[in-house]
């Protein structure tokens, strides 16, 4: 099986490099960096390498600065259409996408079909994607997941070991419900599709995959991290409206993974018992 991984060096793509399975032919592109989005340039891989499936991790996740910025969706829109353009009609597209395409108005968890309706420009900029892999590419899967962490990139993990070590006084909203997903189970999953798909089937389908637990707000979350380490930083609660930022977010956006779950009947291990100590463990050895 020849799988093409978009998106290698960010924080999904480090943790499906970490976790790839042996029989997997895989390749990442390391000649054309941010160039990868002209469409020559990627259809020269895709010539030259002949995947069976294409994993794109690659995606503009800068929420702030998106406000402000178009280019957003180059990467996490616009590029779908290239996709289209240079694969094979039968070359599988596993694509990742997010909760923010949600406005967060439920109070029960989001369903793959629930209503889209996003309320800041990076989620405008993935539905978008969503959209143009639904109207040009033939077989693909597309999985929504929320707030991933792991040792690499940047994630709310690693800032707040730092921020609770630096600072004596943070804040962090109370008010934003969703639930963790480490990298490293997405990862699992991820090859668990690919280790399933058969090149025979067409399967265009839309999953949700948070990790499995407890949904929690950011101020929680942040507790749990302080409580795993010894520092005295003091963490206030804060509602998402003072804190000034550019862009809305959801105040709810809790996926629900039970299709995709039953569907491979995966088993994902705990995201706080389990990955979050690893997490945090590696981050401070
Ligand atoms: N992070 C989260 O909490 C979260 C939550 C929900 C969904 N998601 C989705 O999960 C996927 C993976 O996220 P992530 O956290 O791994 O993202 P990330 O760490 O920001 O990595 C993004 C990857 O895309 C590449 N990239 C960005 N803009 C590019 C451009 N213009 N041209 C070429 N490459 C470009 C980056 O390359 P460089 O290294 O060169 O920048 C990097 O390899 C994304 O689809 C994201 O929307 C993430």
């Amino acid at each position: 099986m020849k799988v093409l991984l978009l998106g290698h060096s960010g924080q999904l793509g480090k943790s499906l490099l970490r976790t790839v399975p042996n029989n997997i032919n895989l390749k990442i592109d390391t000649v054309y960096g941010r160039k990868i989005l002209i469409e020559q340039n990627l259809k020269n891989i895709i010539n030259n390498f002949a995947p069976n499936i294409l994993i794109n991790s690659l995606a503009y996740t800068n929420v702030e600065k998106a406000e402000n910025d178009d280019g957003v969706y180059d990467a996490n829109s616009y590029f779908l259409k290239t996709i289209s353009k240079v694969i094979n009609k039968k070359t599988f597209l596993i694509h990742i996408s997010t909760d923010y395409v949600f406005d967060g108005n439920k109070n029960t968890p989001y369903q793959p079909l629930d209503i889209t309706n996003p309320i800041n420009k990076y989620g405008k900029s993935k539905l978008l994607g969503e959209n143009n892999i639904k109207k040009y590419i033939e077989n693909y899967n597309i999985i929504r997941t929320s707030s991933l962490f792991s040792k690499n990139g940047v994630n709310f993990v690693k800032k707040m070991i730092n921020l609770i070590r630096d600072k004596k006084r943070i804040s962090v909203v109370n008010d934003q419900l969703f639930i963790p997903t480490p990298c490293e189970d997405l990862s699992q999953l991820i090859w668990s599709i690919v280790l399933n798909h058969s090149s025979e089937s067409v399967e265009n389908q839309l999953y949700h995959f948070s990790g499995n637990g407890r949904a929690l707000t950011w101020f929680d979350f942040a507790n749990l991290i302080k409580n795993a380490l010894f520092y005295n930083c003091i963490i206030e609660p804060q509602k998402t409206i003072n804190m000034n930022f550019k862009a809305k977010r959801p105040l709810y956006s809790v996926l629900s993974s039970k299709k995709i779950i039953n569907k491979l009947d995966y088993k994902s291990l705990p995201w706080e018992e389990y990955y979050l100590n690893k997490t945090i463990n590696e981050l401070i050895k």
